[in-house]
């Protein structure tokens, strides 16, 4: 039980009720209310979508979605139907309508299917897609199948399963071979196939993990759609691997590149932590004309860096342990 004046000092802190909390101690209390899954923290979270930060407010998002509390479902609904929102921020609350997974969502995710905004009509499909699976019957067995460690590595609820072979998490011997990583990539990179099976060979080559499966998502960068590209950089930041590093670093210093991916791109090298990233991540959380979101992703990403490489066993204003934002964040 977090006690009432933890709760308000985090309410305060995640929005800013002294005027000079730093946006990552923000972030750092957003995951300490994300680690409560609580009906409270769900009303304070919330309240943060009155601020400014797109960066912020589709955190916010993705936390909502991780919780998987309906109660959020309606201010998601609000987010994804104001079109005033950044894109980003739409997204995220159309993805967590799919993470939270009520049949009830898919009218309206539906009704976004031919939004102006190519990210939120992707979204939506896949959200709807992702919803439908989990009615199916092979979802409804996943859900009640025991998990292993693999999938308790990855404990996020992602946008699509991997790939039926690779389901129930740990590969096995011949997931890992060339050929099968070559079907996968296949699969990943082909613009006929619909995007909820794209993103299930993205997470089943995530779940293999090694430098031939890095290799094959980061092939994913050259495609035109920036909510693919976006998500490969997400799976980056989970895999943490430093084979990541170069492709990461080219999509964060391309500025023809979507700033969506360039965040994530940005949050992946903060997690994956090593001291040559540090350099290039200081360099664009000061370059004057580099996109907000692009700013500001580098500056949760120095936060994220820095816990990586400090002994602190407690993230997040020390209130609750929770694992750092590369683990979990969106
Ligand atoms: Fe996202
Ligand atoms: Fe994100």
């Amino acid at each position: 039980m977090v006690a009432f004046l933890d709760l308000k000092k985090l309410e305060d802190s995640l929005l800013n009720r002294s005027g000079n909390v730093p946006l990552h101690t923000r972030f750092r209390a957003l995951f300490t209310l994300k680690s409560l899954r609580t009906e409270d923290a769900v009303q304070i979270i919330i309240k943060g979508f009155k601020d400014s930060s797109a960066l912020l407010k589709h955190e916010l998002a993705y936390c909502l979605g991780q919780m998987k509390i309906p109660s959020a479902l309606p201010a998601l609904e609000e987010i994804l139907r104001d079109e005033s929102q950044d894109p980003m921020v739409r997204h995220e609350a159309a993805e967590a309508m799919g993470a939270i997974s009520a049949s009830s969502s898919i009218p309206i995710l539906k009704a976004y299917l031919k939004d102006p905004d190519r990210s939120v009509r992707e979204t939506c499909e896949i959200a709807i897609a992702k919803i439908e699976w989990d009615n199916s019957e092979e979802g409804r067995e996943h859900l009640k199948a025991p998990k292993d460690s693999i999938a308790l590595l990855y404990t996020s609820i992602d946008p699509a399963p991997p790939t039926s072979k690779l389901l129930s998490g740990v590969p096995k011997q011949d997931d890992l071979t060339e050929s099968n990583i070559k079907d996968l990539q296949i699969k990943l990179l082909n613009t006929e196939l619909p995007l909820f099976e794209r993103y299930r060979a993205m997470f089943a080559l995530r779940n293999i993990g090694t430098p031939a499966a890095v290799d094959a998502l980061a092939s994913g960068f050259s495609d035109d759609s920036a909510l693919f590209k976006h998500e490969i950089a997400f799976v980056f930041g989970q895999l943490l691997s430093p084979h990541s590093i170069p492709s990461l670093r080219k999509v964060l210093e391309d500025a023809g590149e979507s700033e969506m991916v360039r965040h994530e791109a940005a949050e992946a090298l903060g997690g994956i932590a090593t001291p040559d990233v540090l350099p290039c991540l200081r360099e664009w959380m000061s370059k004057e004309d580099a996109p907000r979101v692009v700013r500001e992703s580098c500056q949760i990403a120095i936060d994220m860096w820095e816990y990586e490489n400090s002994n602190e066993f407690q993230y997040a204003n020390g209130f609750v342990n929770v694992p750092p934002l590369a683990v979990i964040g969106a």
